[in-house]
């Protein structure tokens, strides 16, 4: 079925927020909220992959203010998620769980999580990979200072593969055991939201907007055409005039 919501319709002026640190949470709040009412308006539904961090961690608490949403409406996945379990501090389950999914009336059954924890990660994928739709109505992406995104580091083989959708990872941040889903994920989510905040991000987020880098290099780069949702601190390396 044709997306109605294919990136491509979102003009290039639009497709780079630039707000204040205090503002970051409420337009992308928005901004999410905008997409997942467009999906349930075209196909009564919206799968929306989500990401860790700190960025999207307060970005999740806003959005659960939002009380209008379709929340029983809404399929929840993982963009990545690291091998630890479900409880562990550094659980991006448990992080979106405390900062979102407590306060909103997802269905339990709509929230696919990340069973990274079990031994076996590569018969992990591999189901994930099943549960995962064609094509994410949205998926929402972090970028590290080194340009990673979701699980996806600079160099990493993962980025190299071409048919399956989840893989185990070694990551370069800790904890290092990971999954991630592969490129083709992200480039063929109908909108991809990108989110960065501070001066750290700054030279990743010109690299993955402007430089020349490939995603082998720079791997935020595969959501490029996306909807990018940065503070001044983040934006602070791009040329004045966003192509
Ligand atoms: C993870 C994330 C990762 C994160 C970025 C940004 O599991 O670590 O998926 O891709 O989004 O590293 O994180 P911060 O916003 O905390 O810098």
């Amino acid at each position: 079925m044709e997306n109605a919501l294919k990136a491509g319709t979102v003009p290039a002026r639009d497709r780079r927020v630039v707000v204040s640190t205090e503002a970051l949470p409420e337009t992308a709040a928005q901004r999410i909220a905008q997409i997942i009412e467009q999906a349930v308006a075209h196909h009564g539904w919206a799968t929306v992959a989500l990401a860790g961090g700190s960025t999207p961690r307060v970005v999740y608490r806003r959005l659960a203010q939002d009380r209008r949403l379709p929340w029983q409406k809404i399929e929840i996945f993982f963009g990545d998620e690291r091998a630890v379990p479900p409880g562990d501090p550094q659980s991006n389950y448990r992080m979106v769980r405390e900062s979102l999914l407590d306060a909103v009336s997802v269905p339990p059954d709509h929230v696919h999580r990340i069973p990274a924890e079990r031994p076996d990660r590569e018969a992990v994928a591999r189901e994930y990979a099943a549960q995962l739709p064609d094509q994410l109505d949205l998926i929402i992406l972090g970028i590290g200072e080194d340009g990673h995104t979701a699980s996806l580091f600079p160099g990493a083989p993962a980025l190299r593969e071409r048919t399956r959708k989840v893989v185990a990872v070694e990551g370069l941040k800790a904890p290092h055991q990971r999954l991630t889903v592969t490129p083709s994920v992200i480039t063929a989510a109908a909108n991809k939201i990108v989110l960065a905040s501070g001066s750290d991000k700054a030279k990743a987020v010109a690299r993955a907007l402007e430089g020349p880098d490939s995603p082998d290099e720079c791997p935020a780069r595969l959501a490029r055409d996306g909807i990018w949702i940065l503070d001044h601190a983040a934006a602070s390396a791009l040329p004045e005039k966003p192509v």
